[in-house]
């Protein structure tokens, strides 16, 4: 199969060397970015790969722009499709869906969500033959290297961001890892594998900004450390709910042996209980494994991993499956809020000023609802829910 691929940068080259003496690939033509071209196999123009004989095109550049128009031009130059850039998919995917089912051409995109774990695959095979109750787990690299850091080396924020960095896990920016936006977007993807939504609204995104060292210390007293973890699922009702939230989580617990920037995706089918998938999230050739996976199961046949019926939906993220009681360290004189909105079952310390406590049962909705308000009086508040 003749293959061209866009970019080559962290994944991308990491694609390209793995092709290196593949029998069922034949690579084309790489486009680097200007002033990169170096060999001969590759082009500083897009042109070149949308007019060559590329039956495939794998895209490793990141970013909505221009990567959503060079994806339109070739699948609708007869070429299938294959991309590890997750902000394209969150955004566009059902429109290169449908375009790629118009076109009878394939498009995959498992190398999004989780660099090398197999979830996205998994999911598809899963929902044939069982209901998917939830899927998520901890699906961001940065983050989770950052929080272990700070927890098992006593590290400070930015220290462990510049090392997160430097090891090529974080984005070019990692406004999106921090934020909770990129562990978002990955659960856009798995819900639109599973549930066949792409949650485009209402979702609650809370990201790492506020933590600190205090919140390890009391966690550490409790027995506990600190993870961020992405859900999506259906509530009873059928409705779906979707969020990004810091949890609070025993040191005996699965998520508490997820170290560095190690990812644990997980989904919970009706038949077959929860299923859980630990490894690399982020890097050249953890990431590039999963393209090669696609590249293969599209060489043996398989187009695609979501269904035509996906559409864009909206999150409900105020029922009985989104309650839970939260870890809050907010400034003392701002408890009463707290009090008047969901309640506060325990007091477990007050230092400088600032106290950290245990709310009554809210839902995610109502939790990140209150932060808002508690954060327009004073912005330095963490709260994380506390893994029952
Ligand atoms: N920045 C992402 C992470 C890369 O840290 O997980 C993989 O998606």
């Amino acid at each position: 199969m003749k293959v061209s691929i866009l970019g080559h940068g962290v994944v991308g080259k990491g694609v390209w060397d793995m092709l290196q003496g593949n029998p069922n690939f034949e690579v084309v033509n790489v486009l680097v970015k200007k002033g990169e071209k170096t060999a001969d196999f590759m082009t500083e123009s897009f042109d070149d790969i949308w007019h060559d004989d590329s039956e495939l095109v794998v895209e490793c550049m990141g970013g909505v722009v221009p990567a959503y128009e060079f994806a339109s031009k070739c699948i609708e130059a007869g070429k299938s499709f294959i991309t590890s850039n997750k902000a394209l998919v969150a955004t566009h995917g059902i429109d290169l869906l449908n375009l790629a089912v118009k076109n009878n051409k394939g498009f995959l995109f498992s190398a999004a969500c989780g660099g090398a774990i197999p979830i996205l695959q998994n999911l598809h095979l899963a929902r044939k033959s069982d209901s998917i109750i939830w899927a998520g787990g901890i699906l961001n690299g940065t983050t989770n290297f950052i929080l272990d850091s700070m927890d098992s080396r006593a590290i400070g924020f930015d220290e462990a961001l510049s090392e997160a960095k430097a090891l090529g896990y974080a984005e070019f920016d990692p406004t999106a890892d921090i934020s909770g936006m990129d562990t978002m977007r990955k659960i856009m993807l798995i819900s639109m594998v599973a549930y066949d939504v792409l949650p485009n609204s209402d979702y609650n995104v809370e990201g790492i900004q506020t933590v600190s060292a205090f919140d390890f210390e009391v966690a550490k007293k409790m027995g506990c450390t600190i993870r961020l973890v992405g859900r999506c699922g259906l509530s009873d009702s059928g409705r779906l709910y979707a969020y990004v939230q810091p949890m609070l989580c025993s040191r005996s617990d699965f998520y508490a042996g997820v170290c560095s920037n190690i990812n644990m995706a997980q989904y919970e089918g009706k038949n077959s209980g929860v299923m859980s998938f630990m490894g690399q999230g982020a890097g050249r050739y953890p990431t590039a494994s999963n393209i090669l996976r696609d590249m293969t199961s599209m060489y043996e046949g398989q187009s695609h991993m979501l269904k035509s019926k996906c559409l864009f939906g909206f999150a409900n993220n105020s029922s009985k499956e989104c309650e839970g009681v939260y870890y809050v360290r907010l400034k003392s004189d701002l408890i009463p809020v707290l009090e008047s909105h969901c309640g506060v079952d325990k007091v477990l310390c007050e230092k400088d000023g600032k106290k950290c406590v245990i709310t009554k049962p809210v839902t995610v909705k109502a939790m990140h609802d209150i932060a808002a308000e508690l954060r327009r009086k004073d912005a330095d508040v963490f709260f994380a829910q506390v893994k029952g």
